[in-house]
């Protein structure tokens, strides 16, 4: 039985007043969800959100991580350091990486070894554009995306992680894909995985992301290849973001 997860991206928002805020208003709601929850801040706040995190059952994530050793990178921050911080978990290769700081296939793969390598669950991001799935491509860019990271660190470390399934038309419009949208792609996911080792494909968590609220989380996480959410918008909300976790159940 895979555990659900509902993570939040807070992406490149909020304050040091706001993302406490925030935190405050999301630890009373999530006692006695059996699903996980997970958090995941701009980097300059995981201190301050893993503090008050502290001794509640909501992980602590961070968006992105260097593909790098410590080291002269300026502006970088390594893998090690968010685990000092306390991050479980790293979002990687999310699709504002990979279209607006031209992170490729294979920079991603790097990024998704490194933070295992390091102790971290990463959360790889995979998702077509628009125009790909209008031209029948979904599973082909999906395929390609899975493939780097298959190739890099192997099927059982791929079973170490999560995947989350964003199609790119859906992140941030308010245009969610459909249930049934989802599940065909994440039953594809799946069985790609289950190509190389069934056991790891069915003990894999696949989370749908790209406009999840309450109103449409329910008839997401209901699809049985749908392991919970990475939210975006949603997540700045503590209302919307707890009732999203609590459609998870
Ligand atoms: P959204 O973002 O929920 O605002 O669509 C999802 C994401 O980018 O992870």
């Amino acid at each position: 039985m895979r555990q659900r997860l509902v993570a939040g991206n807070w992406k490149m928002n909020g304050s040091l007043a706001s993302a406490r805020a925030l935190v405050g208003a999301i630890l009373p709601g999530v006692g006695g969800l059996k699903s996980e929850v997970a958090v995941c801040p701009p980097y300059v706040y995981l201190e301050t959100v893993g503090a008050l995190l502290k001794g509640s059952p909501v992980a602590l994530g961070a968006q992105n991580v260097a593909r790098e050793d410590p080291g002269a990178f300026t502006g970088e921050i390594a893998a090690p350091m968010l685990r000092d911080l306390g991050c479980k978990y790293v979002i990687v290769g999310h699709s504002e990486r990979r279209a607006l700081y031209g992170e490729s296939d294979a920079l991603v793969a790097e990024k998704y070894w490194r933070a295992l390598r390091e102790g971290l669950v990463p959360i790889l991001c995979v998702g077509e554009l628009l125009e790909e799935r209008d031209a029948g491509h979904t599973e082909q860019v999906v395929a390609r995306q899975l493939d780097a990271v298959l190739t890099r660190s192997g099927v059982a470390d791929l079973g170490r992680g999560v995947v989350a399934y964003e199609p790119v038309w859906a992140i941030g419009t308010g245009r969610t894909a459909t249930p049934e949208q989802a599940q065909e792609v994440h039953a594809f996911i799946r069985g790609r995985i289950a190509g190389h080792d069934p056991s790891v494909a069915a003990g894999l968590r696949i989370l749908y992301g790209g406009s999840v609220k309450g109103s449409n989380a329910v008839g997401l996480f209901a699809m049985p290849d749908i392991d919970g959410g990475l939210i975006g918008g949603a997540s700045l909300l503590a209302e919307d973001f707890l009732a999203i976790c609590r459609a998870a159940g």
